[in-house]
């Protein structure tokens, strides 16, 4: 039984929309219990007037539609559309936007999106201003007549910061000048934060993380509940022409089965990775909206139904020598970037991640040359805590633990 944190009470029918949603075995021919994948990349048409349903791969495909009926059943969304990156993801929609409009976003971003945003938006003609989005007051000041699009990531990767989602789309709401809340729900999955219920527009994900979960697939996916924005998304996928492959199509189908499993794990694993972390004497800080000693946490569980294997700490000392000590000392988990997958990660965000930030700038969101964000993944609990306890005091010896 898990232990209950106070989140939101998750919906049990979730596991079984995962397994069944992406088809019905009689939709194909042998009636087989797992899709086929069809590699074809064109469909015999009968008539040159009446197309089929399919057509040419790029603009659909059968393996495609099975993943993308299942994802849009998870985040209680109309439409999906999936794409070959999280990054083609942001690009597919930031084309929404023309020259001249408005994309109000938050500066402590993952480092791909805030790349994106300063240099190929700004170059598309689109004003993007950066603004803690935390704060309601900031954000009404920010906005303007031709802000068109709002783009929120929550939890903020790697700070931890949350964002009130319904509270940003009501201010949008009553600001009235249409723009669409985008949230980058990578970090939590559909499993534990739906965004489009809370009455964001569009929900992306980079789904080369938890949706699927196992370090082999590099992906995007789009959701959304309006048909406008479906329609254009469409469009600008089709002949933006981003798609992912069948075969990795089929991998992802094959992933969401057991998205709830691998999320409860990876979230079990994480608070108790990061409670051991919050006793440590070599630990300044722990960052992780599960545990009572986070800013938000009354928000993470009014908004959230959990949350999953990533957190955040700070090493004692905040210095590169001794995180880079303590991450090459590592034996169970891996140094490198990307999370989400079975195997735990640690990454130093400040020089691996954010680099795109100047450091005083970093420094100024809590990106220091101590902190250490953590993807914890589905080992041994026990082994996961030995690792990082043993790694933590070969970087700081006892003896200057107190002089720290
Ligand atoms: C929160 C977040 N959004 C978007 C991306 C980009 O996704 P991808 O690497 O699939 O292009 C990442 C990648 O790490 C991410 O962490």
């Amino acid at each position: 039984m898990a232990e209950d944190l106070g989140y939101l009470k998750n919906d049990p029918s979730f596991c079984t929309r995962a397994v069944h949603k992406s088809g019905n075995p009689d939709d194909w021919t042998h009636a087989p219990l797992v899709p086929p994948i069809t590699l074809a990349t064109t469909f015999k048409q009968n008539s040159p007037t009446k197309l089929g349903t399919h057509l040419y791969t790029r603009i659909s495909n059968p393996t495609r539609d099975c993943l993308e009926s299942c994802l849009a059943a998870l985040e209680d969304a109309k439409h999906c559309l999936t794409v070959s990156s999280g990054l083609a993801a942001l690009n597919t929609i930031t084309h929404l936007l023309r020259p001249g409009d408005h994309l109000i976003s938050m500066e402590d971003l993952y480092g791909g999106t805030y790349t994106f945003f300063k240099n190929i938006a700004r170059n598309m003609g689109i004003e993007v201003q950066f603004t803690d989005l935390r704060d309601l007051s900031a954000l009404k000041k920010a906005l303007r007549r031709n802000t068109k699009m709002v783009w929120v990531e929550t939890p903020t990767n790697p700070t931890m910061k949350l964002i009130d989602i319904a509270a940003v789309a009501t201010t949008l709401k009553e600001h009235g000048a249409g723009a669409i809340m985008v949230v980058d729900n990578t970090f939590m999955s559909p499993y534990y934060q739906r965004p489009l219920t809370l009455g964001a527009d569009i929900v992306m994900h980079s789904m080369t993380k938890y949706l699927g979960g196992h370090s082999d697939v590099v992906m995007g996916g789009i959701l959304t509940n309006r048909d406008d924005l479906y329609e254009k998304l469409s469009f600008l996928r089709t002949i933006g022409g981003p798609v992912p492959s069948p075969f990795d199509c089929y991998l992802m189908t094959r992933s969401l089965k057991t998205l709830s499993l691998r999320m409860e794990r990876h979230m079990s694993n994480g608070l108790a990775v990061a409670r051991f972390l919050e006793t440590h004497p070599c630990v300044e800080k722990v960052l992780h909206p599960g545990l009572p000693s986070h800013p938000q946490h009354e928000l993470a569980k009014r908004q959230n139904y959990g949350h999953s294997g990533m957190f955040s700490f700070c090493v004692k000392g905040n210095d590169m020598a001794i995180s880079t000590k303590f991450l090459t000392s590592l034996k169970v988990f891996t140094l490198t970037v990307s999370l989400a997958g079975p195997e735990s990660i640690c990454t130093l965000p400040a020089t691996m991640t954010q680099n795109a930030l100047y450091k005083e700038r970093r420094e100024r969101y809590g990106i220091t040359d101590g902190l250490i964000r953590v993807s914890c993944g589905l080992e041994a609990t026990q082994d996961l805590i030995e690792d990082i306890d043993q790694a933590l005091r070969a970087a700081i010896p006892e003896g200057i633990t107190s002089r720290l």
